[in-house]
């Protein structure tokens, strides 16, 4: 028996729907009439404006990618194809303690590079409203879940970085965060392992922190140590969040040294025994390398570092440190030194660790990719269909709907994205159309700047954003707020 629907804007017919749930895949029609999907089933459809034949492919929610530094990208490149040409509707902004608001003004030292512009007084942004008033105006293709950054409320704040925030500083960062998520913000993230961040003590995040609760706002963290420092660094988080009475994210999971190789086993029981008694949740991507600003300490605990992008050198974007380092005839901290500032992608996890994490039912993906690098981590292009295809397809590591669960209804249930992350009747039609058995992704670490495979048609709030290898031109994305702000 089908259901009969009048009329419809969209038609995705005859496609396995893959409902984000966790729940196996089965043939259905999905209609879609402005933003929301309508009908979802056997459909007789009547009249549908347009119709998307997806006999032979697979249709789920749109990817959301809970670890972004795109806070800059979204308004710089409104078509975000990076990320769209994945099938991602949805990225989440202002991680590992950076984002573009509410800045104050000052010096913006790394990693706030990783986002701010170089050039002075582009895109900065006094306050989160000023940031979302700029988006609501010029709209990207995808939409946007902003957190606020510790290290941006710091350097706008305090004189000196090098030292916790006294009790004044710690006021006013308090009200410039509550400012924000009364504007709509989705929470609040730090950076404990980069220098403008790690002087904080626990009690200066938990107090500011303390904000989230009223708006269900999310914390989201990069610990202070990933390596010999990651059990002290979980306990640091668990307690600050229960401190804060808020629920944690902690980002980019990883066993990063060799010396806590094979501990994920560990880490892992950790964050399952504290989510016993607390709300937390974890973000993995599927790569043994991680990537960030070049920082002397990441030598130690690397066997190969790419150098992404040097300000004094440009050219030696996408080459070795090692090779650079032998024909300058000097160590890698000394290249190191003579190429800042810029970016680094570390050879620094074990694929066991990788693998654990990445299959454990808690862990979200988010791909931590780092936009504006000029060689960047293929990460930024490639980290949702890697999942799929290479360690879902090719692997095995678990089934294709348990990847699809980690990236669109588990993502959307713990940042509190109403309505989305589901494909049921009612949710908003964020909808990806893709080829299950050929979905990959091509970006590597040698040629990072290239589209997936296997990605068919992308729908953002019931629009076709992305369709046949190219984007629309279609700007549908917008910004979601917390649900503390109606
Ligand atoms: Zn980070
Ligand atoms: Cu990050």
């Amino acid at each position: 028996m089908s259901e009969i629907v009048e009329r419809c804007d969209v038609l995705i017919k005859g496609g396995q729907v893959i409902d984000g749930t966790g729940q196996p895949a089965r043939s259905a029609d999905v209609a879609i009439t402005g933003d929301r999907i309508v009908a979802l089933g056997a459909l007789n459809v009547e009249r549908a404006e347009h119709v998307i034949e997806a006999t032979g492919q697979t249709v789920t929610p749109g990817f959301i990618d809970v670890h972004t530094h795109d806070d800059r990208l979204v308004m710089s490149n409104p078509e975000v194809t990076p990320k769209l040409s994945q099938g991602v509707t949805t990225v989440v902004v202002g991680n590992c303690g950076i984002s573009l608001s509410p800045w104050t003004g000052g010096h913006t030292p790394p990693p706030l590079d990783l986002v701010f512009s170089p050039e002075p007084d582009e895109y900065q942004f006094p306050t989160f409203a000023a940031y979302a008033d700029a988006l609501g105006k010029h709209p990207s293709s995808i939409n946007v879940v902003p957190l606020i950054g510790h290290s941006t409320l710091r350097c706008g704040t305090m004189d000196d970085v090098d030292r916790p925030a006294t009790e004044a500083e710690i006021t006013v960062m308090k009200e410039r965060l509550r400012e924000s998520l009364e504007a709509g913000a989705a929470g609040f993230s730090t950076g404990l392992f980069y220098a403008p961040n790690k002087p904080a003590p626990a009690a200066e995040v938990a107090a500011i922190a303390s904000e989230l609760p009223a708006f269900q706002g999310i914390y989201a963290t990069h610990m202070r140590n990933e390596g010999e420092g990651l059990f002290d660094s979980l306990d640091e988080t668990f307690d600050t969040a229960r401190r804060a009475g808020c629920a944690v994210v902690i980002s980019h999971h990883k066993c990063q040294n060799e010396k806590v190789w094979g501990r994920s086993v560990e880490s892992l029981a950790r964050i399952e025994a504290a989510s016993a008694e607390q709300s937390v949740g974890f973000d993995v991507y599927p790569y043994i390398a991680g990537s960030t600003v070049l920082l002397e300490e990441m030598i130690q605990p690397s066997k190969r570092i790419i150098v992404s992008w040097s300000a004094a050198v440009p050219e030696a974007g996408g080459r070795d440190l090692s090779d650079i380092s032998a024909e300058w005839g000097c160590s890698d901290a000394e290249a190191m030194a003579r190429l800042q500032p810029g970016g680094g992608i570390y050879f620094s996890m074990d694929e066991a660790d990788v693998d654990r994490i990445l299959s454990h039912p808690m862990g979200m993906i988010g791909s931590d990719g780092i936009p504006h690098d000029v060689h960047p981590h293929p990460r930024l292009w490639g980290t949702f269909p890697r999942v799929l295809g290479h360690y879902a397809r090719e692997r095995g590591l678990f089934s294709l709907e348990e990847g699809v669960r980690k990236m669109t209804g588990l993502s959307a249930q713990t940042f509190n994205l109403k309505d989305r992350g589901l494909l049921q009747v009612g949710a908003f039609a964020d909808v990806v159309v893709f080829d299950a058995n050929t979905i990959i992704d091509t970006a590597t670490f040698e040629t990072p700047k290239s589209t997936a495979a296997g990605i068919d048609t992308v729908l953002v709030n019931g629009a076709i954003a992305w369709q046949q290898g190219a984007g629309t031109g279609q700007r549908s994305g917008r910004l979601l707020s917390n649900p503390g702000v109606t």
